[in-house]
């Protein structure tokens, strides 16, 4: 008699609890790094060797594709209009190794998509998101529920603040905002432009110190990225800083910060 295959309960990659790999890069304010910290993960994910795709979620400013000198022939507009699947909006990044879908419209603003519409897209990109290891999605800054609507169920949020108390406050009101919705949420903190690791970390813990007091929550810290002339170099250039000053401290910040995702602390 020939045995028969027995078919494997165990749970494939592709059967994962949707939008679980996704991770969400939010902010209270703009212009803490969001975008670019965005991009520089996903680099950082593909070089180690992971499946990743890079959702610009930034409806109203979305700008991944200025950062990386990218002229997609898809973005989210044709999504949106019923054009294009979600997943044949992703265009592939060689030089980076990931894939990316780009939220610029040439036919006018995302930014007033209504909500349950975005809901839909979140939907369809936990879908998608079986299809990688990761997915890195930069949202929009500030609180607003159009801002969330589209990490609704996603696995972590890291939430970036600099030093600024205006981005620390923004942050804060971030995370309370997000726990009150959905608590238990895995929220994790990243400082950016720091002076230095100490004073990176001395930061967080103002916030972690609010939060724990007012929130009864500790968010821990994702890590700390050094404020570094090679970012703003990189960005100028539009050439992802991984591939343009890989041996800079930013560089090997962000790196660290990936070593700690898929060390799974
Ligand atoms: N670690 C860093 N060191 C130095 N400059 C940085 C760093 N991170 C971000 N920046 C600067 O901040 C600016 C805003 O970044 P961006 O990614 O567009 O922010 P956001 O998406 O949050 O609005 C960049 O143009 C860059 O010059
Ligand atoms: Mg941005």
């Amino acid at each position: 008699m020939t045995a028969t295959p027995v078919p494997t309960l165990a749970p494939r990659p592709t059967q994962r609890a949707k939008g679980r790999n996704v991770l969400a890069v939010a902010s209270g304010k703009g212009g803490v790094g969001k975008t670019w910290f965005s991009i520089t993960l996903t680099h950082a994910l593909a070089r180690a060797n992971q499946r990743v795709l890079l959702f610009d979620g930034d409806l109203g400013l979305a700008n991944v594709d200025i950062q990386l000198g990218l002229m997609p022939k898809y973005d989210l507009g044709s999504v949106v209009t019923g054009r294009l699947t979600l997943n044949q909006a992703a265009v592939n990044y060689p030089e980076g190794g990931f894939d990316v879908i780009a939220g610029r419209s040439g036919s006018g603003s995302l930014a007033n998509i209504p909500l349950s519409r975005l809901q839909l897209l979140g939907d369809d990109l936990n879908l998608l998101a079986c299809a990688y290891d990761r997915v890195v999605l930069d949202l929009g800054a500030g609180v607003e529920k159009t801002v969330r609507a589209l990490s609704n169920n996603a696995g972590t949020i890291l939430v970036v603040t600099t030093d600024e108390p205006t981005s620390l406050t923004d942050a804060y009101a971030f995370i309370k905002v997000t726990l009150m919705e959905r608590p238990g949420t895995d929220i994790r903190v990243v400082v950016n432009m720091a002076n230095s690791t100490r004073e990176g970390e001395r930061i967080y813990n103002t916030l972690l110190k609010a939060c724990e007091g007012f929130l009864k929550s500790s968010p821990p810290l994702a890590g700390v990225i050094r404020r570094d002339l090679k970012v703003r170099e990189a960005i100028r250039n539009q050439s992802p800083l991984l591939t343009r000053s890989p041996n800079s401290e930013a560089a090997a910040d962000v790196e660290a910060i990936v070593d700690k995702l898929l060390g799974g602390r």
